[in-house]
């Protein structure tokens, strides 16, 4: 099993607000044909869902204002929009992709995942179907609902199916320091790489959160490859354990 984040840095224009970037979701979708064994794959919400998401602070949860809760309707709408275009791009290139709305499989509380409904993914992973899944804005315990980042499900999904390797596609090549690719990281240095990151302060938490997401990996011995899916074959060289961007193990 290879779990498979497709950034919303790569899949929307993350600076034009509602903007897709097609070139990015064809070479995801072409990679994807390629891949001989079973894969989950969780968009990110990039432009569509980070710009609501913020304005109305839905990751602050549920403040009985009518305006926090409006902001969580607009999220989901805008998340569904960009989830629904990008499937449809994979069904073009005839993937079997069905979307797997995060928010119906995942409760969460203090925006950490507490309950996950795993008998659809069962199921449809044994009929060779492809999980689409996405951040999103679920019910949450503690605070009536969050933001769930599409990183977080990645983790989580990661260490539930006992994945081979979690592969990240973003907008850029891996981790960059002063402006170039780090190709090889140790996940016990892997924090200290949060140093080198300009924080664009997004819904989720950016390239920071992520990294400390992947840290959780470490125990679970799943290496990480973070490659730019703006470059046709990143997401096959990692799928096929090949040097691209930065692989963290
Ligand atoms: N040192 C760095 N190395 C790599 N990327 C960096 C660095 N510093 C800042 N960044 C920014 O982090 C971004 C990746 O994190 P971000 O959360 O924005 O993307 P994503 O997770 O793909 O998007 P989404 O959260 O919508 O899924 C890159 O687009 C890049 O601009
Ligand atoms: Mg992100």
């Amino acid at each position: 099993m290879i779990i498979i984040k497709a950034g919303g840095s790569a899949i929307t224009m993350k600076d034009k607000p509602y903007t897709l970037d097609e070139t990015a979701m064809h070479h995801t979708a072409k990679q994807l044909v390629q891949i001989k064994e079973p894969v989950i794959l969780i968009h990110g919400v990039g432009s569509y869902g980070h710009p609501p998401a913020k304005q109305y602070q839905i990751g602050l949860g549920y403040d009985g204002s009518l305006e926090r809760v409006w902001g969580l309707m607009l999220t989901h709408y805008w998340v569904d929009e960009l989830s629904q275009r990008f499937t449809r791009v994979l069904l073009d290139h005839e993937l079997l992709a069905l979307r797997c709305r995060p928010t119906t499989l995942f409760v969460t509380d203090q925006r950490r995942i507490v309950q996950f409904n795993k008998e659809p993914l069962d199921r449809f992973l044994k009929m060779n179907i492809l999980p689409v899944l996405h951040g999103d804005g679920p019910a949450d315990r503690s605070q009536g609902f969050c933001v769930l980042s599409g990183d977080q499900i990645a983790v989580y999904l990661a260490k539930i199916y006992k994945a081979r390797k979690v592969i990240f596609g973003m907008d850029v090549p891996g981790i960059l320091k002063s402006g170039r690719p780090v190709g090889h990281v140790r996940y016990d240095e892997l924090l200290s790489f949060s140093k080198y990151i300009k924080d664009n302060e997004d819904a989720s938490g950016g390239l920071a959160k992520k990294l400390q997401e992947i840290a959780a990996l470490k125990s679970e011995r799943i290496p990480v490859q973070l490659v730019s899916l703006h470059n046709p074959d990143d997401l096959l060289r990692a799928v096929n354990d090949q040097t691209a961007g930065t692989l963290i193990d």
